[in-house]
């Protein structure tokens, strides 16, 4: 395993991990005991083999769970029928928030989906409405993987994205929001937490320092862009953000870039199709 693979395991084991740590909703039918099983011997450990200190993520995830939490909650009671979650990792939600009539696709590179499905099967939980599917959103196309699990095209979706594409590069980005905009009927909603860097610096020269400052080389992250190349990778994409100067976000980190201190945000960005 790269350096950067044993950072993006212990991250997602850090959001599963830390997530269980809040008191958090749950449908009437959902398992709100599901998270802390899929969990389960989990560690997180950082690339130099000590344990995570989990801690210091739930900062991060105070505001970023119940954010997409609420927009689940919202979408299955106004009876939209499939929530994809792309970069699903361990998230629980698809159990936590399992509706009559609501179908849950979590997409994951094949190893995690893997893993997740021997979980589901030795937990003691109802999963018929739950479709695991594999996809590497660098090589494959996200819309194929979708039609391939069963998707409809035809009727709305929520999509969400929590803490994924600072993972991709750029270009797979693109790609991403283009693919589920081509499967997002009318009435669609993708939703995804954006890293954003001030206005006026260049995003190669963010990541790059990023990488130097807190990585040590190990470049794990690829996306960070100003909030204004956020919008318009969404604008163009097919994507219309409502409410485009309300800004929502948590801190993330702040490191020196070319000399001068440069706050990171994480942005989480609502759009509808
Ligand atoms: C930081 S984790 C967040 C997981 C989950 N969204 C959550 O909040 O718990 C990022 C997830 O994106 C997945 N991921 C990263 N790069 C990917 C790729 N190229 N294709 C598919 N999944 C990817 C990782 O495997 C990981 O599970």
């Amino acid at each position: 395993m790269t350096k950067a693979d044993q950072i993006l395991t212990m991250v997602r084991e850090v959001c599963a991990l830390g997530r269980v740590e809040f008191e958090r909703p749950h449908t009437a039918e959902g398992d709100p005991d599901a998270g802390r099983a899929l969990v389960e011997g989990l560690q997180a450990i950082e690339p130099g083999g000590g344990p995570s200190d989990i801690s210091l993520s739930l900062g991060l995830l105070a505001p970023r769970a119940p954010y997409f939490d609420q927009l689940v909650l919202d979408a299955v009671a106004t009876g939209i029928p499939q929530v994809v979650n792309l970069g699903a990792g361990y998230d629980d939600r698809a159990v936590r928030f399992r509706h009559s009539g609501v179908r849950f696709f979590d997409l994951d590179l094949p190893d995690i989906v893997a893993d997740k499905a021997r979980r589901l099967e030795a937990m003691d939980t109802e999963t018929a409405h739950v479709t695991l599917a594999a996809v590497d959103f660098g090589t494959d196309d996200v819309a194929e993987v979708l039609a391939r699990a069963g998707h409809d095209a035809q009727r709305p979706t929520l999509f969400i994205a929590e803490h994924l594409v600072l993972f991709l590069e750029p270009g797979d980005v693109e790609r991403l929001l283009a693919g589920v905009s081509g499967r997002a009927a009318r009435g669609s909603t993708l939703a995804l937490t954006a890293e954003v860097h001030p206005a006026g610096l260049d995003s190669g020269l963010v990541v790059s320092a990023v990488d130097d400052v807190m990585f040590a080389g190990a470049s794990p992250l690829h996306t960070i862009q100003p909030r204004e190349a956020w919008l318009a990778l969404f604008e163009r994409n097919g994507w219309r953000i409502e409410d485009a100067d309300e800004v929502t976000a948590v801190d993330h980190f702040e490191l020196p870039v070319a000399g001068q201190s440069v706050p990171i945000q994480t942005q989480f960005l609502t759009a509808t199709a």
